[in-house]
């Protein structure tokens, strides 16, 4: 490690920054003293840190605006397939330390065992040649971290995060229950609360980000959470309890809900039955990151925080979730249910 990466005086680049986890990252490493600066094409959010240096360019063919700079580690938010990964990654390498890809949990194949570590069996594409990030999204990222890490000669730290979650989230998938649970009244809530859920709050992420990067870490992490197995009702607990709600849960059995064509996740998200082996997808072993200095909010505060950046969007934002049901499905379900 060098002398001012000791200090936290670390010079990083970001190869994005300014959707989600960019930001936070942003925010994170420059409240520890580094010095940063973006790259993107200036579309997303360009408003933002106003006092950053930004560099435009275009991952996919133009990086003119990065050569002959160095920088001590480069933190890659926006890689998904591997030729685009191999292009900024070797261009970089001989001017940077550490290159940070930030990876998935997808990469995992299905059928995934619970307790999976970083050397679990991964997705792989029927056709290598495709850059179809829908359909091959874990495949994908899982060739895009051998394509950083073989550009950087082993200098690559690949860090796979489960669901993110937190404020500024614009998919609202975690941020339903939240909102959810702090309206009140009778909650469909799904299973019979034993299913296990994994989830990483942004912040968390970001800050483990800017420490591993001081750390000069490399290799490949699982990154998410909590440290303690979390079942859905100590989370959906965890969220009555940050958000104040006066909440009633009701417990919906899987069966039922399949029967009514609602698909968990997708319909009801952060929530997938521990069965058909699916009982791995929220039991992935992440003891090395945790080990390696990831550390986790209480779940009550991600909910409180997540609920009070949610308050912060203009009206027609919030007045349709984007994931979730909608409040008359959950009341067409609850009555039918109680009916059965
Ligand atoms: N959300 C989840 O639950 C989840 C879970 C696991 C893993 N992940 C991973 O986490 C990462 C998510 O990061 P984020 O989107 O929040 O990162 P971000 O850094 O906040 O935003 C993405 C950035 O990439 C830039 N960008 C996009 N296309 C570009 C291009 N062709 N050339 C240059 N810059 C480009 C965008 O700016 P411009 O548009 O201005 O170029 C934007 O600044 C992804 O790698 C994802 O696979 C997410």
């Amino acid at each position: 490690m060098t002398d001012h990466k000791r200090r936290g005086f670390v010079k990083t680049a970001a190869v994005g920054g300014t959707a989600f986890l960019g930001p936070q990252v942003v925010e994170a490493a420059r409240a520890r003293g580094h010095v940063l600066t973006l790259f993107n094409r200036g579309k997303t959010n360009p408003g933002l840190f106003p006092d950053i240096e930004k560099l435009h360019g275009d991952r996919d063919g133009d990086l003119a605006s990065l050569e002959g700079r160095k920088w001590d580690a480069v933190v890659d938010t926006s890689g998904f397939v591997p030729r685009l990964v191999t292009m900024s990654a070797s261009l970089l390498a001989p001017n940077v330390n550490q290159y940070v890809f930030i990876s998935t949990i997808s990469v995992f194949a299905e059928d995934l065992k619970p307790g999976t570590a970083e050397d679990g069996p991964l997705a792989t594409t029927p056709d290598p040649s495709s850059e179809d990030v829908r359909k091959y999204y874990g495949a994908l990222k899982a060739l895009s971290e051998k394509a950083a890490d073989k550009a950087m000669s082993g200098r690559a730290w690949t860090i796979r995060p489960g669901l993110i979650v937190g404020p500024g989230d614009q998919t609202d998938r975690y941020t339903y229950w939240p909102v959810r649970v702090a309206k009140g009244g009778e909650v469909l809530a799904p299973g019979d609360g034993s299913d296990p859920v994994q989830y990483i709050d942004v912040r968390d992420l970001a800050a483990w980000i800017v420490l591993g990067v001081e750390r000069n870490l490399t290799g490949t992490y699982n990154a998410t959470g909590p440290a303690k197995k979390l079942t859905m009702k100590a989370m959906l607990d965890a969220i009555k309890k940050g958000t104040g709600g006066e909440a009633k849960f009701t417990w919906v059995s899987t069966a039922f809900l399949e029967s009514k064509k609602v698909a968990p996740w997708s319909d009801l998200p952060v929530w997938v039955p521990s069965r058909n082996g699916e009982e791995g997808f929220a039991q992935v072993n992440c003891s090395k990151a945790i080990a390696a200095g990831l550390s986790f909010r209480p779940a009550a505060t991600t909910a409180a925080d997540t609920l009070a950046w949610y308050r912060t969007l203009p009206e027609d934002r919030r007045g349709k979730l984007l994931a979730g049901i909608s409040a008359d499905k959950e009341r067409e379900l609850l009555a039918a249910w109680h009916a059965r």
